[in-house]
């Protein structure tokens, strides 16, 4: 594994691999602790939007495992602005062993991986989210087991989330649907790379505008923001459009008597998700934010090749 940009640059097995190392790592954490597999080793942390999630985790994920981590600021390096892509990815590459960035662009994600002379992980792009989707799988198989037909249903935007989700359901056999209001489908570049992989593994696909035909029969259902970061001035049109896809009390009741709701968090409360079910027994948003943790452990002791 050279970089982590994308789940679906990746194969099932090694995915599958990857979540089991993560099972692994989570125990051996919770038995006493981590090896010190990352010693003398930092991560540079590039950031150009907000994050609680993902800056922590990745920050402790390198602790425990020995290593350091370094967090770079929207202001501190102006990737792209101050100095280009390309010179940011060749200095830096000369002083962390691995980077992390969270961008705007994904186009700026590849050419930092293109430049680097270190492996690049993408923390969240307009386009995807993979290092989410790695944290969600995991959730998804400590309650439901490996290898199971599950049902995977995204209700609200076809965003970055939901990309990474779709792939990564493709990819482990899950049969994924979503609904989503008309003009918020998922890029038609990616529902393409999913139905290429869907047709490898057996999954089947359903893109849908009804949420309540959405969660029939649903394991999962998942939402997130119906505003994602950098789409701020879009709020007031967006919170017209997304109501009907609330997910509440009402909605979840439609679907498997086990169903979990997922969500990447930060959640907007009485927004996509309602505090009934955000608390309420079917909702893992804890323990699947937690999750991070464990699941980016196993994504940078494969990029630095010690487990
Ligand atoms: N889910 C997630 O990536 O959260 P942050 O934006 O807080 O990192
Ligand atoms: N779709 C959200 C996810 C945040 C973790 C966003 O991009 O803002």
């Amino acid at each position: 594994m050279q970089h982590f940009l994308a789940v679906s640059d990746h194969s099932s097995q090694e995915l599958q691999d990857l979540l089991n190392l993560a099972i692994r790592l989570k125990k051996e954490y919770f038995a006493g602790g981590n090896q010190p597999l990352l010693k003398g080793k930092v991560l540079g942390m590039i950031f150009q939007k907000p994050s609680l999630r993902t800056r922590v985790s990745f920050d402790m994920a390198m602790r425990h495992l020995g290593g350091d981590a370094l967090y770079l600021s929207p202001n501190e390096i102006g990737l792209g602005k101050r100095e280009s892509i390309a010179d940011v990815a060749r200095v830096l590459s000369g002083y962390v062993h691995a980077m992390m960035a969270r961008v705007f662009d994904h186009a700026h994600i590849l050419e930092l991986a293109q430049w680097s002379s270190v492996p690049v992980i993408n923390g969240l792009s307009d386009y995807n989210h993979p290092c989410q989707a790695m944290a969600d799988a995991l959730t998804i198989q400590e309650k439901f087991g490996k290898g199971k037909k599950l049902n995977v249903t995204f209700v609200g935007d076809g965003n970055n989330v939901a990309v990474s989700l779709m792939h990564i359901s493709a990819k482990l056999g899950w049969n994924f649907t979503i609904a989503n209001p008309e003009d918020y489908d998922i890029r038609a570049d990616a529902v393409a790379l999913a139905k290429e992989i869907a047709s490898e593994t057996g999954s089947k696909l359903t893109f849908l505008r009804d949420p309540h035909a959405a969660v029939r029969g649903a394991h999962v259902i998942y939402t997130d923001t119906w505003t994602s970061m950098g789409q701020e001035e879009e709020t007031a049109k967006r919170e017209k459009v997304f109501p009907p896809y609330q997910v509440n009390a009402g909605l979840v009741s439609e679907a498997d008597k086990d169903v979990i709701v997922m969500h990447c968090l930060p959640v907007h409360r009485s927004h996509e998700l309602t505090d009934e079910v955000a608390d309420g027994p079917h909702s893992v948003i804890f323990p699947q934010a937690h999750n991070r943790l464990h699941a980016q452990k196993a994504i940078l002791a494969r990029l630095f090749e010690v487990a």
